[in-house]
């Protein structure tokens, strides 16, 4: 018994191919996806088209994530008093116009987490962030993690979310995370997914990473207009994909755009963060010094 689990694809189509194309030839039984289809990347046809597929001759298993729950409450609608932000906003736009009524009614029917039963081997419960939460980033050795292992009673819990691969034991369950397909921090910058294999009733994990295309992803980013669309986002995954954000993620980005915000206009609502903000978070970055 083989289940190949993945996630954090954002919309990251080179990536997600060539992850599926490794899996084709590794007798994979069914698939678990585990949310966040859509995000930096500009491939959403792609990566659903993928998708609808491999569920029309695998078995496989969907989550929403977080990035789905922004589609499904308007977040990537043109609102018109949101048109000065397109750092925070451009990507979920992007995505909006690039989804179809199938997708997001495909969206709406996914729950955030469920748990994966196979006769002869523990049950596994899978989610995004967490089973209670779907944008909670669970990580070793934090409270957070101790009250969802108490709460959900599972051998085996695998999350997503943060994008960074992790294999631990909270008391007596295993907690592992995969990693993100499209949008990895780990260092150096790969596609990232794990094979679960069920032998003498129990799961063994195998965490896979290949090497990225970087010079592709890039060729993307820009021939989708992604530069212009959601300029210090799309220029942060331009760092990412080439190595080159350090410990920084779009998140870290954010939040220091948020700061800056908050210090020039003493106060700063999401999403509207001036890009003056996101250019003086995004040297910072480059200079290593936030
Ligand atoms: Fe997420």
């Amino acid at each position: 018994m083989e289940i190949a689990v993945l996630s954090d694809i954002h919309g990251n189509h080179v990536a997600l191919e060539t992850c599926l194309k490794y899996l084709k030839d590794r007798d994979i039984d069914s698939y678990c996806f585990l949310g966040d289809y859509t995000g930096e990347f500009p491939g959403i046809e792609q990566t659903m088209k993928m998708l609808y597929d491999l569920r029309d001759n695998k078995q496989c298993y969907f989550l929403r994530g977080n990035k789905e729950d922004y589609q499904l409450d308007e977040l990537g609608n043109d609102y018109p008093q949101w048109d000065d932000y397109p750092s925070t906003i451009g990507i979920l736009r992007y995505a909006r116009k690039h989804l179809t009524d199938k997708d997001m009614e495909f969206f709406k029917s996914l729950p955030i987490a469920l748990t994966v039963k196979n006769e002869g081997f523990p049950d596994i419960v899978i989610c995004h962030g967490s089973p209670r939460k779907i944008n909670e980033k669970l990580a070793i050795n934090t409270q957070s993690l101790n009250d969802v292992v108490s709460e959900t009673n599972a051998d085996y819990i695998i999350c997503g979310h943060t994008h960074r691969k992790m294999e631990t034991m909270c008391g007596a369950t295993h907690v592992w995370n995969p990693g993100s397909v499209g949008a990895s921090i780990d260092i150096p910058y790969s596609y990232k997914f794990m094979i679960l294999h069920g032998c003498n009733g129990e799961w063994q994990p195998e965490f896979i990473s290949l090497k990225a295309d970087t010079e592709q992803l890039v060729l993307e980013l820009q021939s989708a207009g992604l530069f212009e669309t959601a300029p210090y986002w799309t220029r942060f995954t331009e760092l990412m994909v080439t190595g080159k954000c350090g410990e920084y993620t779009h998140g870290s980005m954010l939040n220091r755009a948020m700061d800056i915000c908050h210090e020039m206009h003493g106060e700063c609502n999401w999403p509207m963060v001036p890009e003056e903000c996101y250019a003086r978070a995004f040297s910072e970055i480059l200079n290593n010094s936030f």
